[in-house]
């Protein structure tokens, strides 16, 4: 990045590599960052037309997320930074998120990925009061999930919304999740489970019904929960972020609801929604522009390029939390 410029986005698929295991094998996938990495950041820098002496700090992801991969990013991110005697900002994965689709806070904000559903009260950059999450599975793993029970390949959420395109909604009639609380929580696993007893039971069902039938209940499911939470909050502007986003559904149901409350809507540019790297380093750039310091459990936040910020302290479970202001 370049101020508020992206300048290359490099984005290496392991999507073959897991393909065939229906989903990602850990040491698998930190051994493919390895081989990467490198040619990677090179091909970002030719790119941008930028030279290493020319990059003045570096971000990467301390967590949450697969150990291996986290390591090895961390590493190489901290030791180039380290070598060039520039800052390292570390960055929550979640922020990172947040970031490809705003830098203007207040707002609420809905994650919906492969491994959270979060509902996020941000009054601030860096300040993340959590309202609600899901209870087990995630809503993007419960694409991934169904659309694997469909026989449609990992990842599953582009191809089953794709399916669903050729479906009737109203085939199945799936119950709404948690459909008595009062909180802003979400479930799919048992949404997931009706399908998988539906299949069972009726071999014959229409893929695309079902296909259908499940996406819209999946979306109806974080439209009302998000509506409530945008209710009790008084919150104008709604930011929407992770792989889920991307949904095309999700994404037509959003603009009617910036359309019938009359709010702003933000949802990331469509390349930036699932994993890459321009999303952290955007994040990078709002915390260094609002003056946050990086997450105050990081060693870089107490000895900024010293040998101790050398120290591999990846984060796999790390909940998305406020980060002191310097
Ligand atoms: O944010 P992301 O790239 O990775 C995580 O941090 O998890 O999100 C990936 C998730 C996968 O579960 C994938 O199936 C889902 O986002 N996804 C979609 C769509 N595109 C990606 N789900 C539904 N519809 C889509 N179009
Ligand atoms: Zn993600």
């Amino acid at each position: 990045m370049r101020g508020n410029d992206v300048l290359a986005n490099v984005v290496a698929s392991q999507t073959a590599l897991h393909e065939a295991f229906g989903g990602v094998v850990p040491e698998q996938a930190s051994r493919e960052h390895l081989n990467v990495i490198d040619q990677v950041c090179q091909q970002a820098l030719a790119t941008a037309g930028v030279s290493l002496a020319e990059i003045d700090a570096v971000a990467a992801t301390y967590g949450p997320g697969l150990v291996g991969a986290l390591l090895v990013g961390l590493n190489y991110a901290r030791a180039l930074a380290w070598s060039r005697d520039i800052p390292f900002i570390p960055i929550h994965h979640l922020a990172g998120h947040i970031a490809a689709a705003t830098s203007q806070a207040p707002f609420l904000c809905l994650i919906a990925s492969g491994g959270h559903t979060s509902l996020f009260d941000v009054p601030a950059w860096g300040d993340y009061l959590e309202l609600g999450k899901s209870r087990d599975d995630a809503a993007g793993e419960a694409f991934d999930k169904v659309a694997r029970l469909l026989g449609l390949g990992y990842p599953g959420g582009p191809a089953l919304s794709r399916l669903a395109t050729e479906g009737e909604a109203s085939a199945y009639a799936f119950t709404p999740p948690l459909r008595q609380q009062t909180g802003f929580d979400f479930s799919f696993s048992g949404l997931k489970t009706a399908v998988a007893t539906l299949l069972r039971n009726q071999p014959d069902a229409n893929p695309a019904d079902v296909a259908a039938s499940f996406e819209a209940t999946v979306v109806t499911s974080l439209i009302h929960v998000t509506t409530r939470a945008l209710e009790k909050t008084g919150r104008t502007r709604l930011v929407v972020a992770g792989g889920v986003a991307a949904n095309r559904l999700l994404r037509e149901r959003l603009e009617a609801l910036s359309a019938e409350l009359g709010i702003d809507v933000s949802v990331p540019a469509l390349e930036l929604t699932t994993d890459n790297g321009a999303m952290i380093a955007l994040a990078a750039q709002h915390h260094v522009a609002t003056a946050h310091t990086p997450d105050a459990r990081t060693p870089d936040a107490r000895t900024p390029n010293t040998p101790d910020a050398l120290t591999i302290d990846a984060a796999p479970y790390l909940p998305l939390q406020p980060v002191k202001p310097t």
